[in-house]
C-alpha cells in the first residue's frame, strides 16, 4: 500500500478505486474502464463516502467521454447527458455526486469538439480531486482549533480517506490534532450494517497509529453517560441550508444522546455537502439499501429467512442537536441559517 492512502487515482484513461467492500482482510484496486462501471462502483458501495462519491463521479463523466469521444458533437452531447444522469442517480442522499455532475455538466457545450470537451472534463475532475485534497487539510486546521490538548473523540462511520480523496473529513480532523502532538484517544463506532467503522476507520486509525479502541454501535451510550468521551466528531451526506444533517445510519441516535450528556457534537464536512436547494433535513432523500445487509455480514446469513427488514442507510441529526458546523471556509455557528447562507 501506498502512503498517504488515496482512495483513488487516474491514469491511462482508466479510474482505479480501492476496493472498499474487500478492506480490512484484502487490499486491491477495482478498475473502471467505462462509466458503467463507476455507476456501479458508487452503488456497490467499492467507493463510498461523499466527497470519494463526488471525484468518482466526475472522473465517470471523463470515461464516458472516451467512450463516445468518435461521436459527431450532438450525439457525443447526447450519450455525455444519458451518462450523466446515470452517474447522477447511482446513489440518491450525498449531494456531493449531484454536485460533481453538475460542475461537470457546465462543460458539455455544442461549441466546442468532442476533443476539446474530454480535455477540459479531465482538467476539471483532477481540480475536483485536488481540491478536494486542500479542503480536507483546511478542515483539519479548522477542526483542530476546537480539540483541547487531551482529548477522547468518538467517531461513527469511516469519514477517513476513504471516503474522501485524501486526509478526510471528521477522521482528518483527528489526523491533524494527532499531528500537531495532541493527546487523543478515538473510540470508533463499528457502524452495522456495512462495517464502515470496523473494517475503514480501524484500518486508517491502525494505520495511523492514532490510539483507538473500536467498539459495538450499542457501547456509545454507555460511554458517554460515563463521561468518557469529551466530544464527538462525525461527517455528513447531506446539509440542509438550516443546518440538518443527513449522515450514516445512526448518527442521529447518537446526538441525541449527546445532547442529553452535554457532549460536543461536530459535523465536519466541506461545504460541496450543504444543499442551498433545501431548508430542512425533511428533504432530503434517505437510500434504503438491500436487506441482505442486515441478515447477512460477510455472507454469513445471521438471521432466518423470510424476515422483513427496514435498511435505511442514512439518517438526519435535527441542528439543535449539532453544536457547529466544521468547513474548509471556516466554522459555521448558530444561527446555522443565517451563517450557512452567507457560504452561498
Ligand atoms: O454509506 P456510506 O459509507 O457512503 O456513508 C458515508 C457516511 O455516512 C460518511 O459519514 C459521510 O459520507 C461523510 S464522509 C467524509
Amino acid at each position: 500500500m501506498n502512503y498517504p492512502i488515496r482512495s483513488l487515482e487516474f491514469k491511462n484513461n482508466k479510474l482505479y478505486l480501492i476496493d472498499q467492500r474487500a478492506l480490512p482482510q484484502k487490499y486491491e484496486k477495482f478498475i473502471c474502464r467505462n462509466y458503467k462501471d463507476v455507476e456501479f462502483a458508487i452503488a456497490d458501495m467499492v467507493v463510498r463516502g461523499a466527497p470519494a462519491i463526488g471525484v468518482t463521479a466526475a472522473y465517470g463523466v471523463v470515461l464516458a467521454a472516451l467512450e463516445f469521444i468518435e461521436f459527431p458533437i450532438k450525439q457525443f452531447l447526447e450519450q455525455m447527458q444519458t451518462a450523466c444522469d446515470i452517474i447522477n442517480s447511482s446513489r440518491p442522499t450525498a449531494v456531493n455526486l449531484m454536485w460533481a455532475i453538475t460542475r461537470m455538466r457546465t462543460l458539455l457545450v455544442e461549441s466546442d469538439s468532442p476533443e476539446e470537451i474530454l480535455c477540459k472534463l479531465k482538467a476539471e475532475a483532477d481540480k475536483i480531486a485536488d481540491e478536494d485534497v486542500k479542503t480536507n487539510k483546511k478542515m483539519g486546521q479548522y477542526g483542530n482549533s476546537l480539540i483541547p490538548q487531551k482529548a477522547t473523540i468518538l467517531t461513527h462511520c469511516n469519514t477517513g480517506a476513504l471516503a474522501t480523496v485524501e486526509y478526510g473529513t471528521a477522521l482528518g480532523v483527528i489526523r491533524a490534532a494527532f499531528e500537531n502532538g495532541k493527546d487523543i484517544f478515538v473510540y470508533a463506532d463499528e457502524t452495522r450494517p456495512r462495517l464502515q467503522g470496523a473494517r475503514l476507520t480501524a484500518w486508517e486509525l491502525v494505520q495511523e497509529g492514532i490510539p483507538a479502541k473500536l467498539i459495538a454501535d450499542n457501547v456509545a451510550a454507555t460511554l458517554i453517560r460515563d463521561g468518557k468521551i469529551d466530544l464527538i466528531l462525525v461527517g455528513a451526506d447531506r446539509i440542509a441550508t438550516n443546518g440538518d444533517s443527513a449522515n450514516k445510519i445512526g448518527t442521529f441516535m447518537l446526538s441525541v444522546i449527546a445532547k442529553a450528556y452535554d457532549v460536543p457534537f461536530y459535523i465536519v464536512a466541506p461545504t460541496t455537502t450543504i444543499d442551498f436547494e433545501i431548508e430542512t433535513g425533511s428533504e432530503i432523500e434517505i437510500e434504503e439499501r438491500s436487506s441482505k445487509e442486515v441478515t447477512h455480514i460477510r455472507g454469513v446469513q445471521v438471521a432466518p429467512d423470510n424476515i422483513e427488514v427496514y435498511n435505511p442507510a442514512f439518517d438526519v441529526t435535527p441542528n439543535e442537536n449539532i453544536t457547529v458546523i466544521i468547513t474548509e471556509k471556516g466554522i459555521i455557528y448558530k444561527p446555522f441559517k443565517e451563517n450557512i447562507l452567507k457560504l452561498k
